[in-house]
């Protein structure tokens, strides 16, 4: 029998090995990635860097970025900023092989920040677009002209696959830039970034150097004039600074980056919902107040973004937008020592409606590291009873931290150890992700570090979607 290449000892071998590497899965499906890179300092790229040009000719439109404009993405909101005089709020667009131009105006805000005056900011939205269509469009009117081009989305539908990016906590350094370079050529092509808070890190410049918000927007135009940025408001959006004056939180952001917030009833730009294809999206805010009252006469009284997250919630019709999303800043289930449980008190607010509605991912930043959860819920503890510890919930979103964008503040490689159940996969490096929506069961979520080429994942996993397909997904399940 030996010529068949059997032997007892190499039957026992398999066996033992067989048994070996099924418990070293059982045992631990976590995984803290081992990957090593270069440590060194992120820096931000010098003023007169390329990524920084400011565009030739008198009045030139700059800093030109888009985002969905209403409900359903038939609108678009189209922003640039002229700095020699105001010149026009219009902008000119029309599909590819039309003949006609249509006009739409806008309008225009300055702002002052301490010894900073901004350049001429231009909002204007674009209403009743087609569905599924390219279309062009040109702002600066009148003087220097310039010319980008878009794609509406799909019709929203159950069953409409779209592909999402995910970046966070961008900044402006050489690694910002890598970062960005890697999402414009991943070949999973995403078509909307979903943007999960902190821009520019203008702050950290003294006096929070606003010059540090053009060149952001500057850098960000090569992506954001092309496919809408969906924005989410981070810490670095506050900008309070009353040492100097500056007392009025989120000046900038809300100044440079509209968003659709009245079209879903919102009652402020921090907190807001769209539709997109076949993704219900829900943005919220970390640092706008979330409480509320649990006194009986009062119930889901006292804070806007409670009133209007609870009413929203029991909007989603998952038959048809099965892909329930939410972006926050803040995360709620991080294990790295880095703003570890900062996102605890909304964690208690929400949670529950989280796992009540089903909700299918939460994205968020703010820690400069990615990190993807197990499907886990933590709403049975009340302070009293004990029960702090986070159970395995298939009705529970898959929480993922993208805050690896690359800005100055550096990397956060200092993780809790042991790595709690509640964490699949955690690794220190700057990236993006991508999540392709490919109908109403099945979802893929890809992690790309920058050290890699563009195609390749360092950490993946199918999502099946939460109400429509709700077996358990986790990778460890699926080894
Ligand atoms: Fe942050």
């Amino acid at each position: 029998m030996g010529d068949m290449g059997f032997s007892w000892s190499h039957l026992f071998l398999a066996l033992f090995l067989g048994l070996a590497l099924d418990g070293a899965v059982k045992c631990n499906g976590r995984i803290t990635s081992s990957f090593t890179r270069k440590v060194e300092k992120s820096v931000d790229m010098p003023l007169d860097s390329d990524a920084f040009r400011v565009p030739p000719g008198y009045n030139a439109p700059q800093q030109v970025h888009i985002t969905q404009g209403d409900h359903v993405g038939k609108a678009v909101i189209v922003s640039w900023v002229t700095k020699d005089e105001p010149g026009s709020n219009q902008v000119l667009y029309w599909t590819e092989n039309s003949k006609h131009k249509s006009k739409a105006e806008g309008k225009v805000v300055t702002y002052k920040f301490y010894n900073y005056t901004s350049g001429y900011i231009h909002h204007c939205t674009i209403r009743n677009l087609k569905f599924n269509t390219k279309y062009y469009y040109e702002v600066g009117i009148g003087h220097t002209t310039r010319t980008f081009w878009f794609m509406t989305p799909p019709e929203v539908g159950p069953d409409v696959p779209y592909t999402f990016g995910l970046i966070g906590d961008l900044g402006q350094t050489f690694d910002s830039n890598r970062t960005l370079t890697h999402y414009e050529m991943n070949p999973a092509n995403g078509r909307t970034v979903l943007f999960v808070g902190d821009l520019s890190y203008a702050d950290d410049y003294p006096f929070h150097d606003n010059v540090r918000w053009d060149t952001w927007g500057r850098f960000t135009e090569r992506s954001a004039a092309y496919q809408p940025w969906i924005w989410t408001a981070g810490n670095h959006e506050i900008d309070f600074a009353p040492e100097i004056g500056e007392t009025v939180p989120f000046k900038p952001y809300t100044h440079r980056y509209h968003v659709p917030f009245r079209a879903s009833n919102s009652t402020a730009p921090f907190w807001y919902s769209i539709k997109r294809a076949s993704a219900y999206i829900i943005v919220l805010s970390s640092y706008s107040a979330y409480v509320t009252s649990t006194y009986p006469s009062f119930p889901g009284k006292y804070t806007p973004q409670y009133q209007w997250l609870a009413e929203e919630l029991a909007k989603v019709n998952r038959s048809e937008t099965p892909w329930l999303i939410v972006l926050m800043h803040s995360p709620w289930y991080n294990s790295n020592n880095y703003h570890y449980m900062e996102g605890e008190t909304m964690r208690v607010m929400f949670e529950p409606w989280f796992v009540h509605y089903k909700v299918d991912v939460v994205f968020a930043g703010h820690v400069h590291a990615y990190e993807r959860s197990e499907r886990v819920s933590n709403i049975g503890y009340n302070i009293v009873n004990g029960l702090c510890d986070p159970v395995n919930d298939q009705s529970a979103p898959v929480y993922i931290t993208i805050g690896d964008g690359g800005n100055i503040e550096g990397l956060a490689n200092n993780m809790t150890e042991p790595q709690p159940k509640y964490s699949a996969f955690r690794e220190a490096s700057f990236g993006h992700g991508i999540f392709g929506i490919k109908n109403r069961s099945h979802a893929y979520f890809g992690w790309h570090r920058n050290e890699d080429r563009y195609a390749v994942e360092a950490d993946s996993q199918w999502f099946f979607n939460r109400y429509w397909n709700p077996i358990d997904d986790s990778t460890k399940a699926h080894k």
